[in-house]
């Protein structure tokens, strides 16, 4: 294993990413970020400088920080935030973990912003590596002109109702083109910036890491006249199966194999919106070696309808190695819903309450000083046993689907379904696929199973719009020295799992 020296400038910068010039926050100037590339096994010294102008972390999304859960990058919960022109080393190994994953700021919005990057873990022992010939890293977002955090003051103002921002395009791997005539008067912008291209040679075989780093939007994602072969999902893999449009919300990864197999041309690389927007379907290029350069190839899109957006299902999804899933000794159920608030403001509730994170005093600070934690209880659950086999069932009364992702573990889906009601006979015991982000249907529910067996404090919530802005704050705590294995294995058996639903409030 390898040590590798990640150095991260976290500042804003002018960019015009599809022609629309405005400010960005990014990691080393890039939009997006620079991809993190390591092997199986390797460590990770991933210095952030915060130039930002405002307070940040940075969360290594998909890595399960075993035995470092103060690495996790949640700001409240695993650690103080990162003060503007300081800068904090996150260290941690990625143990026995592959796969495509992603880093993002968890702070605020700023990933919105562009705060995020590839981290791709690689296998020695790939089952697939003699599948393919090279690796080609999508990542897919809906974007907004706006800054992000405008938008989530408007959001959180009783006149939005609760509706997300309507982005006003979407991003191949940070490209696409934009329609000036829609940008407001005044503001600099330039057409036909250029789309992303991705180059094939005839007959070679690609695995295409998709990584959906949006703020709201779920895709269809799919290559004129090719179809793809799914072989991972978040990091595990997946038996192969043979598709033409891959569904992905936010924040999930797949990995799939494409042959180049067509016709020497160019032909389109296309990302659907899910939800009914009035936008055109985001576009990249695939240009075969040997076709003339075509800025604008030729429709042709897969015509298969697809009704319902909900993740791959257990029939086209199954884990490569079959495995056998232990029984539930523990089982929560959890209502989802939204509503107002006493200022009016729609938000989100489970079981009726909301998170609310303490910004004096992070959770896993309060645990390692033994102090109660009382304050956030609210949906706060300590699992004092090694081991504990948990179900979670969520039943979400909204009329809109959330990407729910749990940290620190990856979890079964046992199912999902329309309705209020968990139906217990369909769940799936048998060989259900492990991911760490799933969606739960609009009006509908899922169930999840894990086991208990990593310490830290850690957080469930939907992956939209996660956060409220959280007051900058000059408590910095310089106390990760200090934790030493033998306080962690001294209080190895407190597990704290937080959950948290849409945002994170303080009222
Ligand atoms: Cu992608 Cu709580 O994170």
């Amino acid at each position: 294993p390898k040590t590798n020296n990640i150095d991260f400038t976290i500042e804003k910068v002018t960019l015009a990413p599809d022609g629309f010039t405005r400010q960005l926050s990014t990691v080393n100037g890039q939009f997006p970020g620079p991809t993190i590339e390591v092997n199986k096994g390797d460590r990770i010294l991933m210095k952030i400088r915060n130039k930002l102008g405002e307070s940040t972390a940075m969360h290594a999304h998909g890595m399960l920080q075993r035995g470092t859960p103060w690495f996790d990058g949640v700001p409240w919960m695993a650690q103080c935030v990162i003060p503007d022109d300081y800068e904090f080393t996150y260290n941690f190994t990625v143990a026995d973990q592959v796969g495509t994953h992603w880093y993002h700021a968890h702070e605020t919005m700023q990933y919105v912003d562009g705060v995020f990057g590839a981290l791709i873990i690689h296998d020695p022992d790939d089952p697939f590596k003699s599948e393919y010939d090279e690796e080609i890293i999508v990542m897919l977002n809906d974007y907004h002109h706006t800054n992000a955090q405008i938008l989530l003051k408007q959001f959180l103002t009783p006149e939005s109702h609760g509706e997300e921002p309507v982005p006003d395009n979407g991003l191949i791997n940070g490209k696409n083109n934009f329609d000036c005539s829609k940008a407001p008067p005044g503001s600099k912008c330039v057409d036909n910036a250029g789309l992303a291209k991705f180059e094939f040679v005839k007959d070679k075989k690609y695995r295409l890491r998709i990584i959906n780093t949006s703020a709201f939007s779920a895709f269809f994602f799919s290559i004129d006249k090719h179809d793809m072969e799914v072989i991972e999902a978040d990091g595990l893999y997946t038996k192969r199966n043979k598709i033409h449009r891959l569904p992905i919300n936010v924040a999930q990864r797949y990995s799939v194999i494409v042959t180049a197999n067509q016709p020497v041309d160019n032909y389109i690389m296309r990302s659907e919106f899910q939800k009914t927007i009035n936008l055109p379907n985001i576009k990249a290029i695939v240009h075969y070696e040997g076709a003339p350069d075509d800025p604008e190839p030729k429709d042709n899109p897969w015509s298969d309808s697809l009704t319902e957006y909900v993740d791959l299902d257990h029939k086209t999804l199954q884990p490569l190695e079959e495995e056998k899933i232990p029984e539930s000794t523990k089982k929560f159920e959890f209502k989802i819903d939204f509503h107002k608030n006493s200022t009016g403001v729609v938000k989100a509730f489970l079981n009726n309450s909301s998170y609310i994170p303490d910004i004096n005093f992070p959770t896993l600070d309060k645990i390692f000083k033994k102090k109660s934690f009382n304050e956030t209880s609210a949906n706060a659950y300590i699992f004092d046993k090694d081991g504990e086999v948990v179900d979670m069932y969520f039943i979400n009364s909204d009329d809109g689907e959330h990407p729910f992702h749990i940290h620190g573990y990856q979890f079964w889906v046992l199912g999902t379904g329309n309705g209020d009601k968990v139906d217990e006979n369909e769940l799936n015991t048998h060989n259900p696929i492990k991911r760490d982000t799933a969606t739960i249907p609009a009006s509908g529910w899922i169930a999840i199973r894990f086991v208990s067996d990593n310490p830290g404090a850690w957080g469930i919530h939907c992956h939209m719009i996660c956060y409220r802005f959280i007051p900058f704050l000059f408590i910095i705590l310089f106390f990760f020295d200090k934790f030493t294995n033998i306080f962690f294995l001294y209080f190895h058996f407190i597990f704290v799992l937080r959950v948290a639903f849409g945002i994170w409030s303080f009222d």
